[in-house]
């Protein structure tokens, strides 16, 4: 393996050693993994979505396997954010990676608050605490999907998150956008650092025998190599339009997979589903963008951030 390979990029202000980051909400609060690997070879950690007060999420069933995927619906169950700074941010302030919250609510007043919360701590995480607004969790009835579906909502939303933070604020939008590139300009006119996309698709699952839906949330959030080929085309159409940048997701299992996202304009990108099968996926995909670096002869996989994009003025 290439030792002289660098793989740092920088997101949204945050300097990250190499591009690839747990996707929210499949890592726990990021620290628990721990057990399994080292955990600060990763680029950074994503905590999981986090809201004003602690929410017990969806009724049972959860989660269910799908052709080529997986269906969840979560809920997002959160033990709120005071706890989450009080239990989990100095937990995680010793893996000496920087920590990216998702951030949910109901209203704009919780989001508000809980990064104004999240704002005043931190100080405990010194490699850098950034913050994911999450506007495209399918599983909930107020909020999410609610700001990820209207530009005009959304910019609004990260006005009045922008005026309570400097900290570096990355807006993570769905595929059921229904345009891409104006939610995207939208969000980063109106004060966003860098984008991550695409969080899940709507689905479902019908139990035949019982002839009932399976998730105890009807519908689920569709994730996995099922979307993947929709979620690179997303970051492709997105990465021609703005220019803070892109963390790409949906479906990366392999480097080959993370390759693909940083060539269609990706910075980072950010592995989901695939830990469930393989928690020590991303390790294997920072080895494979080592060894795919010294194989096209470039010495930083900067390079190769949006390298199969058209050529600007072609
Ligand atoms: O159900 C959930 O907690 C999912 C969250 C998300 O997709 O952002």
């Amino acid at each position: 393996m290439p030792d002289d390979v660098d793989l740092s990029v920088e997101v949204a202000g945050l300097r990250l050693k190499n591009p690839v980051l747990p996707a929210s909400g499949t890592f726990g609060y990021g620290h628990e993994p721990g057990a399994l690997f080292d955990v600060s070879r990763l680029g950074a950690v994503v905590v999981k979505g986090t809201t004003l007060r602690p929410r017990a999420g969806n009724p049972p069933p959860r989660i269910v396997e799908t052709t080529a995927g997986m269906l969840n619906s979560i809920g997002l169950e959160n033990p709120g954010v005071d706890a989450v700074v009080a239990e989990h941010l100095p937990l995680l302030a010793r893996l000496g990676v920087p920590v990216i919250v998702n951030v949910a609510g109901d209203t704009v007043d919780e989001y508000v608050e809980v990064v104004r919360r999240l704002d005043r701590a931190a100080g405990l995480i010194p490699a850098g605490l950034g913050l994911e607004l999450n506007i495209s969790c399918p599983n909930v009835e107020a909020g999410g999907l609610e700001f990820g579906r209207d530009p005009a909502l959304a910019a609004r939303l990260l006005g009045m998150v922008r005026a309570v933070t400097g900290l570096p604020l990355i807006v993570k939008l769905s595929p059921h956008s229904p345009d891409v590139v104006a939610m995207g300009r939208a969000v980063q006119d109106a004060g966003a650092d860098a984008i991550s996309l695409v969080n899940t698709m709507v689905g479902m699952a019908i139990d035949i025998w019982r002839r009932r839906p399976v998730l105890g949330g009807i519908t689920g959030g569709l994730s996995g190599p099922a979307i993947k080929p929709m979620a690179v085309a997303m970051v492709y159409e997105l990465a021609q339009h703005v220019d803070v940048p892109l963390i790409g997701m949906g479906g990366i299992a392999t480097w080959q997979d993370a390759v693909e996202f940083i060539l269609a304009g990706a910075s980072a990108v950010a592995v989901g589903s695939a830990l469930f099968a393989n928690p020590l996926a991303p390790l294997e995909i920072i080895d494979g963008l080592v060894d795919y670096c010294g194989a096209q002869k470039v010495s930083s996989v900067r390079e190769l951030i949006g390298a199969a994009l058209p050529r600007r003025g072609s």
